[in-house]
């Protein structure tokens, strides 16, 4: 079983688009998923909720409440966790503890970078990531193709001596299709293999 944390202080970078577009695409690589939700908003469970009896199964597992975390996850071969954006140094430290790696998603704006920075100074002093049993990887979410915004991830990444391991772009197609339960991985449609594509990194590193 591996469990993945995807964790960032910064509220809106895409920790929960993250958790369930992962849940789906190693639910439909065939794994036994399990999506693991600790954020009191219970934002992932309410997508499960949507999700259409024909699509990938992912188990719903509701970590918010007192002495739930790390429980139900017996004969999963992934658990996706989406943590809670208050995320303090306890709850990160018993929530790394459940992790084989971390994801980070950062937006590419000045704002974001900064509390990103910050929230990987901390979690670099957890034990379990100080001596590399956990690893962590950066996702850069929301990625438009015109702007400053691949200077601006060029930058953060120089300053934090770590580039994202893979760059997600903006598309409406994220929220559209979570509104329904799915992700783009649950639609075989030509028009969503680009979007696919851009998570490839991100589970060969995983899955590695
Ligand atoms: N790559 C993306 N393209 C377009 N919209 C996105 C993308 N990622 C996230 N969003 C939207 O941004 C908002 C915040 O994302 P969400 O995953 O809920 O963040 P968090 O869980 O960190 O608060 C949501 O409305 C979501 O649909
Ligand atoms: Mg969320």
């Amino acid at each position: 079983m591996k469990t993945v944390l995807i964790a960032n202080r910064k509220g809106g970078c895409g920790k929960t688009t993250i958790a369930v577009t992962l849940a789906a695409a190693l639910a439909d690589g065939g794994w036994q998923v399990a999506l693991a939700d600790a954020d009191p908003q219970k934002s992932a469970l309410r997508w499960l909720r949507r999700r259409p009896a024909g699509a990938a199964p992912i188990r719903a597992l509701d970590w918010t409440g007192a002495g739930a975390l790390g429980s139900g996850t017996k004969g999963a071969d992934w658990v996706i966790v989406d943590a809670p954006g208050s995320i303090y140094e306890d709850d990160a430290a018993a929530l790394v503890a459940e992790a084989r790696a971390v994801v980070v998603p950062v937006l590419p704006s000045f704002f974001d970078a900064d509390a990103t920075r910050r929230f990987l100074k901390e979690i670099a002093g957890i034990k379990r990531i100080r001596k590399g049993k956990a690893g962590v990887e950066l996702v850069a979410n929301r990625v438009r193709p015109r702007g400053r915004d691949a200077a601006r991830l060029a930058a953060f990444a120089g300053q934090i001596g770590q580039a994202p391991v893979a760059e997600i772009s903006e598309r409406v197609a994220y929220g559209d299709l979570a509104e329904l339960g799915l992700t783009v991985f649950d639609r075989p449609q030509r028009v969503y293999a680009p979007m696919r594509a851009q998570w490839t990194p991100l589970l060969g590193a995983l899955t590695s």
